[in-house]
C-alpha cells in the first residue's frame, strides 16, 4: 500500500536516499536497518509524509503523498501509527488519557473499555492514571505502541523501539508488533538490532531492508 517510486531524498547537501522503489504490502512485515546516520528515521519520515521527496514519489494506495489536501493527509495519518525514537508524552495528563490522545484529538468517541483492553495488552493497565515521568524506558515504548495503534491504524512504523531496552523488554515488544502483524497488520521496524530481527524471523516471515551507499538493498538470508 505504501509505495516508492524511485524516490531521493537530500536535507540540502548531497543526497542522502537515492533511487530508492519499494512496496510495502499490506500484511507484510519489514525491518529497515542500517548504521547510524544512514537515514532510516528519514524513510520512515518520507512513509508518513512528514518528508516529502526531494525527487521521484512516494504514494498510499496509489495517491501521492505530496497531492493530498490537509484533510486527506489527517485521514492517511490516522491509518499510520508511528512510534517516534524519542516517545514524548504529555507530562500532566494520566498514561490512558496519553493513549486516547489521537482519538480525542480526531473528536472521535473514547471507550473506556476498549482503551483499558488495549492497556492490559501492554501490561500497563495497573499504571493507566499514573504520569508518563513517572514510567520506565520499557514501560513508555509500550505506551507509545498503545498510543500509536489506538486508532487501529492498517500500518505501524516504528523507529528504533527498542533502543534503550534492555533485551527481555525488546523482545516484549517485539512479541507485540508479531502479533499486531498476525492479526494483518503491515509493520515497519527501523533497527540496528540484529538479535532483534534474528528473534523475529523466526516467528515471522519479516524481510530485511538495509541503506547502504544511499541505496535501499534487500539484506540475504545471512542474518
Ligand atoms: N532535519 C535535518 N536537517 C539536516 N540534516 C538532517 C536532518 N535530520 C537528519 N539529518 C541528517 O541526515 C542523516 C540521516 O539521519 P537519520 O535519518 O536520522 O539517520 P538514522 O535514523 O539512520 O540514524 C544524518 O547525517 C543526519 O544528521
Ligand atoms: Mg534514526
Amino acid at each position: 500500500m505504501i509505495e516508492f517510486q524511485n524516490v531521493a531524498y537530500s536535507y540540502g547537501g548531497g543526497e542522502l536516499l537515492s533511487e530508492i522503489t519499494l512496496r510495502l504490502s499490506p500484511g507484510s512485515f519489514h525491518f529497515l536497518t542500517g548504521p547510524s546516520g544512514a537515514g532510516k528515521s528519514t524513510f520512515l519520515k518520507l512513509c508518513y509524509g512528514e518528508l516529502h521527496p526531494t525527487a521521484g514519489r512516494v504514494t498510499l494506495e496509489d495517491r501521492d503523498l505530496r497531492a493530498m489536501s490537509r484533510d486527506d493527509v489527517a485521514q492517511m495519518r490516522r491509518r499510520i501509527g508511528v512510534v517516534h525514537q524519542d516517545c514524548q508524552f504529555l507530562d500532566h495528563l494520566p498514561l490512558v488519557e496519553n493513549v486516547a490522545l489521537p482519538l480525542t484529538a480526531a473528536g472521535q468517541p473514547v471507550s473506556p473499555e476498549d482503551l483499558f483492553d488495549l492497556l492490559s495488552w501492554v501490561g500497563l493497565k495497573s499504571l493507566a492514571d499514573h504520569l508518563p515521568p513517572s514510567l520506565s524506558g520499557g514501560e513508555r515504548q509500550r505506551a507509545a505502541l498503545a498510543r500509536a495503534v489506538v486508532m487501529s491504524p492498517d500500518v505501524i512504523l516504528a523507529d528504533e523501539p527498542t533502543g534503550n531496552l534492555d533485551w527481555e523488554m525488546s523482545l516484549r515488544l517485539l512479541t507485540l508488533l508479531v502479533e499486531l502483524n498476525k492479526m494483518g497488520k503491515t509493520i515497519l521496524i527501523a533497527t540496528h538490532d540484529l538479535n532483534l530481527i534474528r528473534s523475529a524471523k523466526s516467528q515471522v516471515p519479516a524481510r530485511v531492508l538495509r541503506i547502504s551507499n544511499r541505496r535501499l538493498q534487500l539484506a540475504g538470508s545471512d542474518l
